[in-house]
């Protein structure tokens, strides 16, 4: 017997408004109103692991992969790490059929540290360091995506043995998004243009070399991108392109990556990028262009960061404070913030937020849920509805935090990090540890010197 079966009226009120294309599919309210993700109560994950604390859930992550394939027939799926990477999630991506696109060493070697194939991972970087490209080439990487022409120069003397490239190349598609993840137009740092035939000429210059096999092109147009059809045309820009340099050097190129930044909701109203839509889009243009300029069909690979890993994860903060300004918002400060999420102060974006540990009844009031950082800009999100009585204590779970939080956190007001507590099935398993400030001591190289000689 709970409380629910004495007063049924509860049933209602006890199940928050968890909508279900924002918050982990595993997402469920128990009898005490707390909120759950993976079987596993989210007050428990706070109680053992302390907050802040990044949650995220394997059966989520793994399931949106296989979405990707069964949507996108006879398409490779190339996780985007830069959204989220431990080896444990480099593990699960590649176990779900899934390659690696990477964009560092650091990247690199978690994905390698996973035993990700290497032959399986696409090394991108509009300015890769030279280290990068020889630690790349020498455990051979399956593909480098080559963005200017010092690049080829460097890997036409590094190479020893043949290795795969693509040509990152600007299609000139408008996203009409964000300016910062906004990479398809011409007047940006990533790319060949197709416009006065840079592509063309990248192409020529690793034709010559000798060990550099071009496979194919490709182009990443932006990010939370929801309309399909910019793919659709991305594809068409792309195919002429190929066709254009087998008319001018005679080699057909096989491969077509179009890229990630496929759109996800962040609250309610947000639309996403339809993946059954896009599957149709993708056939349908290939099948175009592809008769269009009579180019064999090339092989599509997409590179989706986000949709994977986004709403998979869940950010739990503890109410550190509750403020009404007079004549302003009331703000609830909990005990996290930009350093964990920059993502609201750099674009801007909007969260749904939602209360943890008990039933959300009687009266709620508009908020403001701000970090606990040095500037008033540090927000978690504006504008959330919570109970009246939301109080310090009280647990807060805000959803789609999955990706871009953990991967551009930073150590802010020299606040430490907070730790990846993966869930499924009931259990918890702690994929990273929480920052401690002794890690913080160990690189200030001042710090050891005090402790050793004193000052000098
Ligand atoms: N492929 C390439 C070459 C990329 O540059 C990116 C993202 C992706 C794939 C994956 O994009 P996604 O599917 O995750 O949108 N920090 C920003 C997002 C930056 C995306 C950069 N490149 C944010 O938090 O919104």
């Amino acid at each position: 017997m709970t409380l629910l079966d004495f007063l049924p009226s509860l049933h209602r009120a006890a199940t928050p408004r968890i909508d279900p294309a924002i918050w982990p599919s595993t997402t469920t309210v128990d009898e005490l109103g707390r909120l759950c993700i993976g079987d596993v109560p989210l007050t428990d994950i706070a109680d053992e692991f302390r907050t802040p604390a990044y949650v995220l859930d394997e059966t989520d992550f793994r399931h949106r992969i296989r979405g990707y394939h069964s949507a996108l027939k006879n398409v490779e799926i190339m996780y985007a790490a830069k959204a989220l990477l431990t080896t444990d999630v480099a593990r699960w991506a590649s176990e779900e059929g899934a390659g690696l696109d990477v964009s560092s060493s650091g990247e690199l070697a978690i994905a390698l540290a996973a035993d990700v194939d290497p032959a399986r991972i696409v090394l991108h970087g509009n300015a890769k360091p030279t280290d990068e490209l020889h630690y790349a080439t020498s455990i051979g990487v399956g593909r480098i995506v080559v963005d200017s022409c010092m690049e080829i120069a460097y890997l036409a003397c590094e190479v020893r043995k043949p290795q795969r490239v693509l040509i990152r190349v600007t299609p000139d598609i408008d996203i009409h998004g964000h300016a910062a993840v906004t990479t398809g137009v011409n007047d940006q740092k990533f790319g060949f243009t197709l416009a006065d035939g840079h592509a063309a000429d990248a192409a020529k210059r690793i034709l010559h070399q000798p060990l550099l096999d071009l496979v194919g092109l490709h182009c990443h147009i932006g990010s939370q991108v929801t309309d399909p059809t910019l793919y659709g045309e991305s594809i068409r820009r792309l195919i002429a392109a190929m066709a254009d340099i087998r008319a001018r050097h005679g080699v057909i190129l096989h491969e077509l990556n179009i890229g990630g930044g496929h759109g996800v909701p962040y609250v309610s109203s947000d639309p996403e990028l339809n993946l059954a839509e896009l599957g149709e889009i993708i056939e349908d243009s290939l099948d175009w262009a592809c008769a269009a300029e009579r180019f064999p069909r090339p092989r599509v690979v997409v590179e989706p960061g986000r949709a994977i890993s986004a709403r998979a994860g869940v950010t739990l903060y503890r109410v550190a404070s509750v403020k009404s300004q007079p004549g302003g918002r009331t703000f609830v400060a909990v005990d996290g913030g930009m350093s964990d999420n920059p993502r609201v102060a750099l674009y801007d974006a909007k969260y749904t937020v939602a209360l943890a540990n008990r039933h959300e009844l009687g009266p709620t009031q508009i908020v403001t849920v701000a970090g606990r950082h040095c500037e008033s800009g540090d927000e978690i999100a504006r504008d959330v509805e919570l109970p009246a009585d939301v109080h310090p204590g009280d647990l807060l779970a805000v959803a789609c935090t999955g990706a871009y939080q953990h991967s551009m956190a930073s150590n802010y007001n020299m606040v430490t990090r907070p730790p990846i507590i993966a869930v499924r099935h009931g259990r918890t398993r702690e994929l990273v540890r929480r920052e401690t400030t002794a890690d913080l001591l160990a690189r200030d190289l001042g710090a050891s010197r005090i402790a050793v000689g004193g000052h000098h």
